[in-house]
């Protein structure tokens, strides 16, 4: 069954990214392709109608970003965001200004055309009481909250061209030239500021587009059910489990697709959380019945890791390491003709906006330290199309339990990356027990599938004095780390409730033996980072 797809140009907005996810959270597929893909590779996907990004560039800088020929030839719809917006009037004869003042942040958007399709389905608020309208058809002036974040703005709209919204600071906030189905908007509709701004994509892609809003993980299972059958044929599949969601639900979904074609080779380094190493076990061995080769790899890694405190050569030894074991545990199976992977979307849209070359990388983090070139397999990646998003809700329609889906990001290198300076079998467990104090009050006061998207406990290298009792301690501290972020690039820190700080801290000085100081981090990134190595 193919979809309905609608193409995403990237034109380096740093926003580009969350357009395709509001779009498929419409249930319509979308890709993000930079501006510079081939125009076949582009028209191959036959799109249904093309959204432009916006852009840190201006439309007259010598070697800003262009609007490809194909765009407007195809007759498609096109939707402009920001600079989307500027290069679409630029290109049908209109004018485009540096703006005296660069606009950043809220703005009230002043509805003036509200029946045009853009804006239907749109859940009013009115400036005031009195503009309210008597009844829902009336003219009335539509005020709503959007976020504008630009330096340059249409001055003249092109031929054809109607006004559809104003602001303050942007007459043009919003047009539109519907007869060829042309849409442009000044202000940014895919983020979580604007509220009405996933109802305005949904409009464009579904009412504007003509897309059948049918991308669904129903939908997907049964076409990478298929897909991977294909693929594989009767061929046998390996898979490197890392206690992670994505290598998690790529391997329930290869598992539905082929069976015991697949196994599962499951690296046990001593290096998760709390418990997560039971659960692997328990989830895919007794529950989803594979194919699943635990190792127990806890000696081989303490001892590797003996004395080193550089978190660099932790990583490239965890890394190394783990190869070796894959490698060694893959050769006992036999004949292997497929390597499978959890790589997901975001990985993939990465490598390729880095090297400028198709993505088909191994990324570091799916199977801890990279895979070596020279592995003779053909990979199966069935998430390299999916949003973190996806790939969870995806994980919830495999059955997978939803302590595993909604587990937060964890890095490859695991607690060896929190566990600063030697790594000892002792410290290791001290850090395992403060963090899962920590996550467990998380989770009791409702704040960790929402409230933080990463939250950790961090073990400093570092003895404190302290008074427990009558006597003088000096122990190690725990740091906490919790941040909200929507794509880790950048970070704030977490505002936690300071009730359930205090309860925190009571818990893991009383609780863990060896620690008696907590401190909460209180750095956002930039210029922090979100882990401490
Ligand atoms: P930083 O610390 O750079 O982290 O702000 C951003 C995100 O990346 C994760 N992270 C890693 N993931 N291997 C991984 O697989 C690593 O070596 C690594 N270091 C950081 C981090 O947990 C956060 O989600």
């Amino acid at each position: 069954m193919a979809h309905d797809t609608i193409v995403i140009l990237d034109f380096g907005s740093q926003f580009s990214q969350l357009i395709a996810r509001r779009v498929r959270e419409a249930k319509v597929y979308s890709e993000l392709l930079s501006w510079t893909t081939p125009a076949e590779k582009v028209m191959a996907l036959n799109p249904k109608g093309f959204i432009l990004s916006g852009s840190p560039n201006s439309v007259y800088e010598p070697g800003a970003p262009t609007l490809p020929r194909y765009v407007l030839e195809s007759g498609l719809p096109v939707l402009g965001i920001c600079y989307g917006m500027q290069l679409l009037a630029y290109n049908l004869g209109g004018q485009v200004a540096a703006s005296q003042k660069r606009e950043y942040g809220p703005a009230d958007l002043q509805v003036d055309v509200p029946e045009n399709q853009l804006f239907q389905n749109w859940i009013w608020e009115y400036s005031d009481i009195d503009d309210a309208p008597d009844t829902p058809i009336s003219p009335y002036p539509a005020i709503q909250q959007v976020w504008m974040s630009h330096g340059d703005k249409v001055e003249q709209l092109p031929p054809g061209f109607r006004p559809l919204a104003h602001s303050d600071n942007s007459p043009l906030a919003a047009a539109a030239d519907v007869a060829r189905r042309y849409y442009a908007v000044q202000f940014h509709p895919e983020v979580a500021h604007t509220p009405q701004g996933s109802t305005l994509l949904r409009n464009f892609v579904v009412e504007i587009c003509g897309c059948t809003p049918d991308w669904t993980p129903a939908s997907f299972i049964e076409e990478q059910v298929e897909a991977i059958r294909a693929q594989v044929g009767d061929g046998r599949v390996v898979l490197g489990l890392s206690g992670g969601v994505d290598s998690a639900v790529a391997a329930a979904l290869i598992h539905r697709a082929v069976g015991d074609q697949l196994t599962c080779i499951f690296v046990d380094h001593g290096l998760l959380r709390q418990g997560e190493a039971v659960q692997v076990v328990e989830t895919f061995e007794r529950e989803q019945r594979m194919h699943l080769v635990a190792v127990n790899a806890v000696e081989e890694y303490l001892e590797a890791l003996d004395g080193i405190t550089d978190p660099e050569q932790k990583r490239k030894i965890i890394g190394e390491k783990f190869v070796r074991i894959f490698e060694r545990e893959a050769q006992k199976l036999g004949q292997i003709d497929f390597l499978a992977q959890g790589t997901i979307y975001p990985d993939v849209i990465e490598s390729a906006g880095k090297d400028k070359k198709d993505a088909h990388v191994i990324k570091t983090h799916h199977n801890v330290g990279g895979l070596p070139e020279d592995m003779d397999f053909e990979l199966v990646e069935p998430l390299r199309l999916l949003f973190k998003d996806e790939v969870r809700q995806l994980g919830v329609a495999l059955g997978l339990p939803e302590s595993l889906v909604w587990r937060q990001p964890f890095p490859g290198p695991g607690l060896a990356i929190r566990c600063l300076g030697e790594i000892t079998w002792e410290r290791l467990e001290r850090l395992r027990q403060a963090d899962a104090i920590f996550v467990e009050e998380l989770r009791q006061v409702d704040m960790l599938k929402w409230g933080t998207q990463q939250s950790f406990a961090v073990l400093l290298p570092v003895k404190s004095v302290g008074v427990m009792g009558d006597g003088r301690t000096y122990q190690e501290v725990i740091a906490l780390r919790a941040v909200t972020t929507d794509d880790f690039m950048t970070a704030d820190w977490a505002r936690l409730p300071y009730e359930m700080l205090a309860r925190v801290s009571r818990r893991i000085v009383n609780e863990v033996s060896g620690v008696n100081r907590v401190v909460y981090d209180i750095t956002s990134k930039p210029p922090g980072t979100i882990e401490w190595e």
